[in-house]
């Protein structure tokens, strides 16, 4: 039988510019911004359904709040990808899971100069105030912040030659420096460490570490000194991207290796640890913080046991239903600086996902609270179904759910001005969460709002269809400097 939430998973037919939604319940007045949101928009191509969840076309979600009122537009990416597929009838370049068209030959010049997808569907960044959409190759797409439209791709001219960006960009509120890494493909492979200052496309590379098989990369962890990556077993064979297969498939899972931590000193480049654990599989992490007087690092993520999940979310599995989707745990690592033995900690079993934080306050610092998507079934199958509020101190959580209800990535957006870093331990939840939803019932999607600290319901906004589940996007505040809500 057909799961209940296939809706979430349909291309969607129409596009919104600026509807006003109706509101029941009461939007807090200090809530005066906009939210950006981006993730799939069509599944299909020339009637062929793309492979995998993460393959389908980006559209843009915008929800604009203001004196208690949303208004909500939604915009196909008008990509180079997007453009050649109405053209074309095909895909011009290989997706996550879904190959493009294309010759031996073309794959052979396309190692030595790879012509990467500007298809992007992850999430939103800025270069100063111009949104942009990122994915996990360095093609950004410009687009501007009222109507959606999409203006530009982004071209570096930097001189760095990376050909994969990790989707979780950080920002460095001290430096107002966007800090990410990247992988440069080669024989020897490289991991790259960069940051762009936040008004600028020009990217300054900080250091790179060498590797025969790199691995697959969604996010990482930042600390005031370390970028931390999470190397797992799913490696990459260079040269198996001159056979015709999908992206994620030229990678395969090593039962012969661990994990590894790798700590980038931000000030040097270097890499100064390399801690190995237990093999496990990580899209998120969730915050990472130094302990200065342990000498150590506390990295938390959410973890899986192996890589099984990104084949679970393939669209085939995701309609039928009839297999689980692997569940997240929220765990812990206290990695050692100098000498002594790592601690693994699970903190919550799960399943977890989309962990969110109050990001302007707490992001490389201990902190308490974390937000996520989560499961409330007796059984870890299918979508996740409810939203979770996790106390790191009382090791305690909250729920919010409904029948017939799947919410995406919950967004912390805090009360308190963002130009207040380091803010009491007392205010750290207060703000409100913000979560677009599926509802089965009404077959439509909704925009929730939660109170951060009771994670009880203030609003919900009815949106005028349904729109895909998505991925990531970001808060920005009316009033105040620019960057930034979430990882
Ligand atoms: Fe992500």
């Amino acid at each position: 039988m057909e799961p209940p939430y296939t809706a979430g998973l349909e291309s969607v037919g129409r596009e919104f510019d600026r509807v006003e939604c109706p509101v029941e319940g009461t939007i807090p007045s200090w809530l005066s911004g906009t939210l950006f949101r981006n993730g799939p928009g069509r599944f299909e191509v020339d009637d062929q359904s793309l492979n995998h969840w993460f393959d389908g076309l980006a559209m843009l979600r915008r929800f604009r709040i203001e004196d208690g009122t949303v208004s909500v537009s939604n915009r196909f990416l008008r990509s180079e990808e997007y453009e050649h597929v109405r053209r074309e009838g095909e895909l011009k370049h290989d997706q996550f899971g879904t190959t493009a068209p294309s010759s031996v030959w073309d794959r052979l010049t396309g190692l030595m100069n790879p012509e990467l997808t500007d298809n992007a569907s992850i999430s939103v960044d800025r270069i100063g105030t111009d949104p942009i959409a990122i994915t996990e190759t360095p093609r950004a797409v410009k687009f501007d912040a009222k109507t959606l439209e999409t203006e530009e791709t982004v071209e570096h001219n930097d001189g760095l030659s990376i050909t994969g960006s990790l989707g979780h960009p950080h920002y460095d509120f001290g430096t107002e420096m966007v800090v990410n890494m990247g992988i440069e493909f080669g024989r020897t492979s490289e991991y790259v460490l960069f940051e762009r200052p936040t008004d600028s496309h020009i990217r300054r590379k900080v250091g790179g570490f060498e590797v025969d098989r790199p691995a697959y990369f969604h996010s990482f962890g930042l600390t005031e000194r370390y970028a931390i990556l999470m190397e797992s077993p799913l490696r990459l064979s260079p040269r198996s991207l001159l056979r015709d297969r999908p992206f994620i498939e030229n990678y395969s899972w090593d039962d012969d290796l661990a994990s590894r931590f790798l700590l980038f000193d931000r000030q040097s480049g270097e890499v100064v640890s390399t801690p190995r654990v237990d093999p496990c599989f990580v899209f998120h992490h969730v915050n990472a913080f130094e302990e200065p007087a342990e000498s150590r690092v506390v990295v938390d993520v959410i973890a899986f046991e192996d890589s099984d999940v990104i084949q679970s979310l393939s669209l085939d599995r995701l309609r039928s239903g009839e297999e689980p989707v692997p569940g997240g745990e929220l765990r812990r690592y206290r990695l050692p600086l100098k000498d002594g033995g790592i601690a693994e900690q699970s903190l919550f079993p799960g399943p977890v996902e989309f962990p969110m934080i109050n990001y302007r306050a707490v992001n490389t610092r201990s902190y308490r609270y974390l937000y996520a998507a989560g499961h409330s079934g007796s059984v870890a199958t299918g979508l996740l179904n409810c939203l979770l509020k996790y106390d790191l101190e009382t090791e305690s959580h909250t729920v919010w759910s409904e029948p017939g209800v799947y919410p995406g990535e919950p967004v912390f957006v805090a009360r308190r001005p963002a130009s207040e870093p380091g803010i009491g331990e007392t205010d750290e939840d207060d703000g409100v969460v913000l979560s677009v939803l599926l509802d089965t019932r009404v077959d439509r999607s909704v925009l929730l709002i939660l109170d951060g600290s009771s994670f009880s319901e203030l609003a919900r906004v009815q949106l005028p269809t349904v729109f895909p589940f998505g991925f990531h996007g970001q808060w920005y505040p009316d009033d105040e400097r620019p960057h930034r809500t979430m990882p």
